[in-house]
């Protein structure tokens, strides 16, 4: 029995939009049948790539041909409102992250979402990637013991003329805020889904390296998750010339790095094992051997800062999202996982603001 492509339509042919037609073609499950863009020779150029139908606005793509599924691929400010006519108009909806720039504007989405019963996923897609995995399903599986600590580096460069590249760039309206919610958005999302949820956070937040933004280039975060373990952020794009994401998560049992989206450390103690009063002296790094698990080597090179490198992870996140459509159950990353990061983000603006400790609600 051949089961029908899920069909889609991308609003939005800037940088990502076209991450994301790669992506459907991709699939053998998913097909790409139109794009959307109000500049209308890039919406142009990305159907004549794919072969596919072209239109200047959402309601025009929504009216013209019939579609299943929308992907948000606009300004971050605009994704409720693009995500709400598309749910509107009975469509199952993939939203770039964030998944909006307030959490007032989450929470519409979310009403919306749930009286119309469609499907949204949040674009997360380092949560695919092999080494994320791999180290969530050993924490799952307890392997590292009682969780202490975790931690999420992000030192990146943009320079003034990546924001000046596009005009919603680097501005609190349409951007939501700078390096935090634009590039360590990634890596806060997977340190909480590693940790568990952010409950409180104090943070100093800086514009140190750019004359010509309004929102911050670097930001520190001291953090306690609902378990009670702690955690440090480091979110920049002031540090020339740009160096890695990291992500770290430690227990009383084990310890895993993540070093550019590439598991570089991993070690767990076997079952019995003591421990000796100053550990194990660094510990045998078992991470190929945990990434052959997965079929994959470990620590190659990174797919990295650069956002021209992204990868194919939004094919695995689209997949996923395919098959929750045609299977009735909930994307990994949907609404209320996708609402967690933002709901941290804005916490750490609001104590850079304030200069104090600022509790994260649901
Ligand atoms: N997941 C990732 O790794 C990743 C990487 C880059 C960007 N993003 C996210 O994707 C979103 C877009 O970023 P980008 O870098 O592609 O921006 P971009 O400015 O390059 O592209 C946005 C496009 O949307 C179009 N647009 C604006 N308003 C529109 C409307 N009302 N209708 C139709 N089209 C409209 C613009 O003309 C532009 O072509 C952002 O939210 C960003 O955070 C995610």
């Amino acid at each position: 029995m051949t089961v029908e492509k899920l069909r889609f339509g991308i609003l939005g042919c800037g940088v990502i939009g076209p991450h994301h037609a790669r992506a459907i073609s991709g699939l053998q499950s998913a097909e790409l049948v139109a794009v959307a863009d109000v500049v209308p020779e890039l919406a142009e150029e990305l159907a004549d790539e794919h072969g596919c139908s072209h239109y200047a606005s959402l309601e025009e793509m929504l009216s013209g041909l019939d579609l299943d599924a929308v992907c948000v691929c606009t300004p971050s400010g605009m994704h409720a409102e693009g995500a709400i006519e598309a749910l509107e108009a009975g469509k199952d909806v993939v939203i770039e992250k964030p998944v909006d720039v307030s959490l007032e504007a989450a929470d519409r989405l979310i009403e919306v979402q749930r009286a119309t019963g469609r499907r949204v996923a949040v674009v997360s897609q380092h949560r695919f990637d092999a080494a994320t995995q791999a180290v969530h399903e050993a924490l799952t599986k307890g392997e590292f013991g009682r969780l202490t600590s975790g931690s999420a580096d992000v030192r990146w460069w943009r320079s003034q003329s990546y924001y000046d590249s596009g005009g919603w760039r680097g501005t609190w309206e349409l951007d939501g805020g700078g390096a935090l919610i634009n590039q360590a958005i990634h890596s806060i999302d997977l340190l909480q889904w590693l940790m568990g949820p952010v409950v409180e956070v104090t943070a100093y937040a800086g514009l140190l390296a750019h004359e010509k933004i309004e929102v911050e280039d670097t930001a520190v975060a001291i953090l306690k998750f609902a378990n009670g373990t702690l955690g440090t952020i480091v979110a920049t794009t002031a540090a020339y010339p740009g160096l890695t994401t990291r992500i770290v998560v430690h227990g009383d049992r084990g310890s895993a790095i993540i070093d550019d989206d590439e598991l570089s450390y991993f070690h767990a103690a076997s079952e019995g094992q003591e421990g000796d009063a100053y550990g194990a002296g660094g510990g045998e790094n078992q991470a190929e051997q945990v990434m052959q698990h997965y079929g994959e080597a470990a620590s190659g090179p990174g797919a990295g800062a650069d956002p021209a490198s992204l990868s194919m992870a939004h094919r695995d996140q689209i997949q996923d999202f395919v098959e929750a459509v045609r299977e009735g159950r909930e994307p990994l990353v949907n609404l209320e996982e996708g609402r967690r990061p933002l709901a941290t983000i804005q916490g750490i603006y609001e104590s850079a603001r304030t200069g104090g400790p600022v509790r994260i609600e649901e």
